[in-house]
């Protein structure tokens, strides 16, 4: 039995894999075990920040493993408690929850703004139209989409969803009974959409109004991928829950809940918990991770390599109006939203070697690592300027 047929016969078939069978990776490149190079903007979907094969992180995960893998979360953990202070001071939040993963960050959030609201009557939860925040049943009560909803209800009650930068919506929908409003300020899975500045105004007036929690869920756009620490801070707001996960753990599973100091005491000892959640491994490999991307001042890299990208993307765009018809996003999450379904265009790119994912149907979502640079991104335009000129031969033949 070759590969494919044993992860066909043995995996529950809950992932359609791209027909790639890794070999290796390293820096922004992806090998395979029949020998080809992938130039990578797929980046783990957003996992991997500092591409692969990072030496300081690679390093951090050895020294802890030597050391110990696992203890148990009722001990003193000094990697966990470094990465703590560490993305505290950077965020100016004020202590941080760990668990495993995005789903369970998301999870720890719902138990937080619904513990919060207990003791003022406070219980709904508002997400908005289109939103993921993941597939646990909370999490999936929270996203919106049917594609990951259908045959799996009933969902948490007291759940309520609001179009996407609909003000007026917002408005009819937020009560005194409203708990917390979750948001991706930049949705991923959804197409790469950016919430309007004028939506954001408004929540945060209902939310002076009706004192509910906002929970920003930075899963995907957080810790530096649209050249912030946290793509919230694009609007200058400050949400009081944060949930991190993907890049958090350096490519080792780990997610986190980021509180404001007003709601730090919301949980208290033995209210929550996971046996796993800040494994001391993927602490290390997390903060190696966070000491490397500010170090090295991937702030203002995203800003300019992203910024490279997108004005190189709305080139491409004026070339091919009747092909391309939006490009969207911040820093290095970016999504360009083609006329037709996507998903050819990116097995074309696939088949000239370079990665990207097709997400919402028609949009081509970009999540290089954060360290991929100008000559990158002009390989991606080059590469998919040629698919889209063989795509527009075909047409009109
Ligand atoms: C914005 C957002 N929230 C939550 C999740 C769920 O994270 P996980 O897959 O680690 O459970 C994801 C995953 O793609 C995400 O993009």
């Amino acid at each position: 039995m070759d590969m494919r047929e044993k992860e066909s016969k043995y995996i529950l078939h809950t992932y359609k894999r791209l027909p790639i069978e890794v070999d290796s990776a390293d820096g922004v490149y992806i090998y395979s075990k029949d020998g080809r190079k992938f130039l990578d903007f797929f980046g783990g979907i957003a996992v991997n920040a500092l591409g692969y094969n990072n030496p300081r992180v690679n390093a951090a995960i050895m020294d802890q493993v030597k050391r110990y893998m696992h203890v148990s979360n009722l001990f003193y953990i000094d990697s966990q408690i470094d990465l703590a202070e560490t993305i505290c001071n950077l965020s100016g939040y004020s202590k941080l929850f760990l668990a495993n993963s995005g789903a369970e960050a998301i999870e720890a959030a719902i138990k937080i703004s619904r513990k919060w609201g207990s003791a003022q009557e406070k219980s709904g939860l508002i997400a908005l139209s289109n939103s993921f925040h993941g597939r646990t049943m909370g999490a999936l009560s929270l996203t919106d989409r049917p594609k990951y909803r259908n045959g799996f209800g009933p969902f948490l009650p007291d759940v309520d969803h609001v179009e996407f930068n609909d003000r007026s919506e917002l408005k009819a929908k937020i009560t005194a009974a409203t708990a917390a409003v979750f948001v991706e300020f930049v949705q991923g899975e959804g197409g790469v959409n950016v919430l309007s500045d004028d939506f954001v105004e408004e929540l945060f007036a209902l939310k002076r109004k009706y004192g509910f929690l906002v929970a920003a869920d930075e899963i995907q756009a957080g810790i530096y991928r649209t050249g912030k620490l946290f793509s919230f801070e694009h609007y200058g707001v400050h949400p009081d829950l944060v949930t991190v996960a993907k890049p958090l753990g350096g490519g080792l599973p780990l997610g986190g809940v980021l509180v404001d100091a007003t709601v730090e005491n919301v949980l208290g000892y033995g209210m929550h918990g996971t046996t796993f959640g800040g494994n001391p491994v993927a602490c290390a490999a997390g903060l190696a991770t966070l000491r490397e991307l500010t170090e090295k001042r991937i702030d203002l890299h995203v800003a300019k390599v992203g910024g490279y990208l997108k004005l190189r993307l709305l080139d491409l765009q004026k070339e091919f109006p009747d092909f391309i018809s939006e490009v969207r996003g911040l820093g290095l999450m970016i999504g360009v939203e083609c006329r037709t379904e996507c998903s050819e265009i990116v097995s074309d790119l696939m088949s000239r070697g370079v990665l990207a994912n097709c997400t919402n149907g028609n949009v081509i979502r970009l999540l290089p690592p954060l360290i991929i640079q100008e000559e990158h991104a002009d390989m991606l335009i080059s590469e998919l300027r040629e698919v889209i000129e063989d795509r527009v031969k075909i047409a009109t033949r």
